[in-house]
């Protein structure tokens, strides 16, 4: 069913509401391929009426996110960033906290984690660090808006075509278990995760404090007042010395003079509460 003028800003409307995605018009080709077959299941006659039944019906609005959400992800996703964790900040929030009331917990947030691959990739660039894995508190934190794919976070559990997607042969053999299903995330590294579905453009209530953040090809979909109300917000969440990491190309330089670029292994982040230290990071 081809959406028509009206259908489609009902949609935009409804997406906007439900996700802080910004569809602008142009975007009826998405509108039709993502949602035809959600309004045809409906028995709705129009895009307008659907949006009307979505708007009172729960898992309808769930249907809703996981179709018009692009969950696009890999494994060490644009590398550059996970070479920045093993040899600069990692070792230096390490270092950093030795010495500190809680010199071996870590807090990670991988905001708009997809199906978890982000998350789990940081779990492994922080094992390629550390000799002990096992005895650190490293706590990961994944959240998405989209149900469906906070879902297969939780199962950690990939296909053939996913889990070859930037994922090494010496990752593959060392933290998953090949099962009828796929390939599933072991237990050392799913250990160190939990995810929860959460959207991004709601306070961000018993998050607690990170160490880190990535927050990765979201924003992009947001308008620009959103897109720095969210990293704003999202720089209140870290610790003094806490490092943030966007999608490549993805600047947060106008946010002011706290969020200058800095650049590590290619990689490009951004540590808005001032330097680490040990002083500074103890908790
Ligand atoms: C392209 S993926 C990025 C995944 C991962 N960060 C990466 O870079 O590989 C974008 C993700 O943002 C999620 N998303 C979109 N709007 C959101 C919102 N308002 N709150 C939380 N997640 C959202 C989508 O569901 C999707 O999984």
């Amino acid at each position: 069913m081809k959406p028509n003028g009206a259908d489609i800003d009902a949609i935009c409307d409804l997406v906007n509401e439900l996700c802080g995605i910004y569809l602008d018009t142009s975007k009826d080709y998405l509108i039709e391929g993502r949602l035809a077959k959600l309004v045809k299941q409906a028995g709705c006659a129009s895009y307008v009426d659907f949006a009307r039944k979505v708007r009172v019906d729960a898992r309808l609005k769930n249907d809703v996110v996981d179709a018009i959400t692009t969950n696009e992800t890999l494994w060490f996703r644009d590398n550059t960033p996970f070479d920045a964790l093993r040899y600069k900040i990692f070792p230096e929030l390490i270092d950093a906290k030795a010495g500190s009331l809680f010199p071996k917990k870590f807090r990670v947030w991988s905001a708009a984690c997809s199906t978890g691959q982000e998350a789990y990739s940081i779990a492994m660039a922080f094992a390629d660090v550390v000799p002990d894995f096992e005895s650190w508190d490293l706590q990961i934190y994944g959240t998405d808006i989209s149900p469906a794919a906070v879902a297969q976070a939780q199962r950690g559990v990939y296909n053939e075509l996913e889990v070859n997607r930037g994922l090494d042969q010496k990752y593959r053999g060392a933290y998953f278990v090949k099962s009828a299903g796929g390939w599933g995330v072991n237990d050392v590294l799913k250990r160190r995760c939990r995810f929860e579905v959460r959207n991004l453009l709601k306070p961000f209530t018993n998050v607690g404090t990170f160490d880190l953040i990535f927050c990765r090809n979201v924003a992009i979909y947001f308008t620009p007042t959103d897109r720095k109300s969210l990293f704003q917000r999202l720089g209140q969440t870290l610790n003094r010395g806490g490092w943030l990491f966007t999608g490549s190309g993805e600047s947060l330089m106008d946010l002011g003079p706290n969020w200058a670029p800095k650049q590590h292994c290619r990689a490009v982040c951004y540590q808005p509460n001032g330097c680490n230290g040990v002083a500074t990071l103890k908790r």
